[in-house]
């Protein structure tokens, strides 16, 4: 398979959002990845319903929703409304995580966790044929623009080797300070989905970058 490439909405100019989704619609991305933060799993706050719903008016592509919330459960219906396909929660947020996962899935949605960088793969071996995607944090969740951890291609290669161990099939995605010159090693190393923000959104050509990372 292809890789896929999910540009990170939180990177957008939120004064030209629907600009910016026209963007991604007409480029070679895949998904739009939107990020949610709550101001308590995560030390900022993000963007909630209105603009999400605001993102799905324009957007003809797979939503990739990334929760970075506590108890997720509470609002697993109300993304489903807002027109989410994926929806990503955080190990660290679940008090019961296989009871998430299912509940995503009762919605109609593909389920999705997120592993902050000093979650082991271990954490989710219970769960990895529960599972549509498994997200990498390259960074700590949080913030755009951060720097890759190093340490991420060793995790991905794990998730890698344990995805072919137990016959799983969900997709590896690498979520945090994705760029060129970091990619082709995370897709060597196992990555199927590679989320970038700041690196497509920042840059002078954004539909051109995302091309690039699409064609390596
Ligand atoms: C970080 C978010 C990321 C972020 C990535 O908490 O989950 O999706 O938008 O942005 P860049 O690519 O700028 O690191
Ligand atoms: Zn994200």
């Amino acid at each position: 398979m292809k890789h896929l490439i999910a540009p990170s909405i939180l990177a957008a100019d939120f004064g030209n959002l629907q600009r910016d989704c026209e963007m991604v619609n007409n480029s070679k991305a895949d998904w739009f990845h939107i990020d949610v933060m709550d101001g308590v799993f995560v030390p900022n706050i993000s963007y909630g319903m209105p603009v999400i719903k605001s993102i799905k008016e324009t957007a003809n592509k797979v939503l990739d929703v990334h929760l970075m919330i506590v108890d997720p459960d509470r609002y697993i219906t109300k993304f489903k409304e807002l027109g989410s396909d994926i929806l990503t929660v955080h190990v660290e947020a679940c008090n019961h995580l296989h009871r998430t996962i299912h509940a995503i899935k009762q919605e109609g949605m593909k389920a999705g966790v997120a592993l902050n960088p000093h979650t082991p793969v271990s954490s989710i071996s219970d769960v990895l044929n529960d599972l549509d995607l498994v997200c990498i944090m390259s960074v700590n969740p949080g913030f755009g623009g951060q720097s890759f951890i190093e340490n991420t291609y060793k995790k991905v290669e794990q998730l890698r080797d344990l995805r072919n161990k137990t016959n799983s099939n969900f997709l590896i995605e690498i979520d945090g300070g994705v760029n060129l010159q970091n990619a082709p090693k995370l897709l060597s190393s196992g990555a199927d989905v590679l989320v970038a923000g700041s690196f497509v959104f920042k840059s002078e050509n954004p539909t051109q970058t995302i091309s690039e990372l699409k064609s390596i």
